[in-house]
């Protein structure tokens, strides 16, 4: 046993956590391909079904491509970072960041995903945004995979379902990896790796209406991507030494509604569906009880010989994980429901929501770290938190997003319960520290940022940064390594 701890350790790492088909624009610049987000049109609030836009049928992606449908792709051109990175690092330098976590468009480096050779714009394009970053002194964080699979493989393979897409993700790994092994120190293979029970097309460029068994064929992505995540970990590992290399889950700490042991039960089983991503990351095998949950489900993996190898010999160096709220589960049935980030639960009456639904649980991220420190015993890193809300331009410019400051501060202050309550944390990236297309709507009107982008939903806007009053404030944060909040 150690001495208890104090605060946020000296080379904590701050930042901010952005995705490249969310950010970066420029879709079909640099000899960039199209991705599976590129795909996504916006679709206005009264004709969303379920409040997620992001699923897709074959049918849609043809009337896409074909032209007959021509309306307004949001992530296609994101907030043009491809063209204003050296401002807006320079902002992110200007609070004092130590790290930024972004996502490489796989897309740019291999344009269909399957291509012999990489494209050479795309390569030199994130030398430069890393290059930038050094100069700065900011560590990169960066992403593999951040719902962009290149569409030739969606088209192809129909995504990871098939086990080709493997080969074809190491080999765009291993090539990023070569070529920035002394710029990127600390990677994500796949980022919310469990969204892919959410989404398949978001997480595994997976056409639903192609396949019979949407269990079965989930499930079995899902085994592509441990395996491809535990060979790339190792290929970090021999060709960036001291690399670090990190799982992400989206992380949905689960209470039951009530102490009635069925739902205490409940909330037991789906905490385990959410961890079971990490307990393969980080301990190198399936749980046992996935092994009941398969077998009433008719789920039968297809495993190749080596793969249990594969998984047991490259866990992760860290645990990273978004975190926006919890989740409450009933037994019953006939309750208030709640949106959430995925999926939501029932309402819970302790806790408020934000304007999107999501209820917002400081003190949830205190018991997250502890369960998660308590279960692995490894690095952990919030790579995602935050509030996404509508801001107000005031007439001299000027936006004051209290509202924002508070949910960060009280979430940060539980960061530092943590931390004296002995867990191992290593850093903190806020979601979105510049606004940017959100994941789930693809609206701009949900923003994130400390750093406010002159864009409306329809793309109608000046593109100009300016600074709101959270800026400041995350930047004394920062400077006081988190004690002034
Ligand atoms: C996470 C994703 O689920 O939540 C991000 O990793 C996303 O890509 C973030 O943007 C916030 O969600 P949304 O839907 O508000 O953008």
């Amino acid at each position: 046993m150690t001495t208890a701890k104090k605060g946020f350790p000296e080379n904590f790492l701050w930042g901010g956590a952005t995705a490249a088909n969310q950010l970066e624009g420029g879709y079909n610049l640099g000899g960039k391909g199209l991705s599976t987000a590129d795909m996504i049109a916006h679709v206005p609030k009264e004709l969303r079904k379920g409040g997620h836009a992001m699923e897709i049928t074959s049918e849609r992606i043809e009337e896409i491509l074909s032209g007959a449908i021509e309306k307004l792709f949001p992530k296609r051109f994101g907030v043009d970072f491809y063209h204003r990175f050296k401002e807006d690092i320079a902002l992110f330098a200007e609070m004092g960041f130590k790290v930024f976590r972004m996502s490489i468009h796989w897309a740019r480096i291999f344009p269909n995903g399957y291509d012999e050779t990489p494209n050479e714009e795309g390569l030199k394009f994130y030398d430069e945004v890393f290059d930038e970053l050094r100069k700065y002194g900011i560590e990169p964080l960066v992403t593999l995979s951040h719902y962009e699979t290149p569409l030739a493989l969606t088209q192809k393979y129909n995504g990871w379902a098939s086990r080709e897409v493997i080969g074809h993700y190491v080999k765009y790994a291993e090539t990023v990896f070569n070529r920035y092994k002394d710029k990127v120190k600390y990677w994500l293979t796949f980022n919310e790796i469990n969204v892919m029970l959410f989404s398949p097309y978001t997480g595994g460029g997976i056409l639903i209406d192609k396949v019979e068994n949407k269990l079965q064929t989930v499930y079995q992505a899902l085994h592509h991507q441990f395996v491809a995540s535990a060979i790339v970990t190792k290929l970090a590992h021999e060709i960036i030494p001291g690399s670090q290399v990190g799982c992400m889950l989206a992380r949905m700490e689960t209470y039951p509604n009530s102490c009635n042991p069925e739902d205490v039960r409940l909330a037991q089983f789906e905490n385990q569906i959410n961890l079971y991503f990490t307990d393969i990351h980080a301990r190198g095998e399936y749980p046992n009880y996935m092994a009941r949950y398969f077998e009433e489900n008719n789920i039968v993996l297809q495993k190749e010989v080596g793969d249990d190898e594969i998984l047991l010999n490259n866990t992760v160096d860290f645990i990273s994980f978004s975190y926006y709220m919890t989740v409450t589960k009933s037994a019953s049935a006939d309750l208030e429901t709640t949106a959430g980030n995925l999926t939501g639960g029932v309402k819970n009456p302790y806790l408020e929501a934000s304007d999107w639904g999501w209820e917002i649980d400081p003190i949830g991220l205190r018991v997250t770290l502890n369960n998660f420190w308590d279960r692995y015993n490894k690095p952990l890193f919030i790579v995602e938190n935050g509030l996404g809300a509508y801001d107000k331009v005031e007439e001299d410019g000027s936006i004051h997003d209290s509202y924002r400051i508070d949910y960060l501060s009280k979430h940060i202050e539980q960061m530092k319960e943590a931390i004296k309550d002995g867990v191992d944390l290593i850093g903190f990236t806020s979601w979105g520290p510049i606004d940017l297309v959100s994941m789930s709507t693809s609206e701009m009107s949900k923003r994130y940022g400390f750093i406010y982008v002159d864009l409306d939903d329809e793309g109608n806007g000046t593109l100009a940064r300016s600074k709101k009053d959270s800026f400041e404030w995350f930047k004394q944060v920062i400077a006081s390594n988190g004690e002034v909040l």
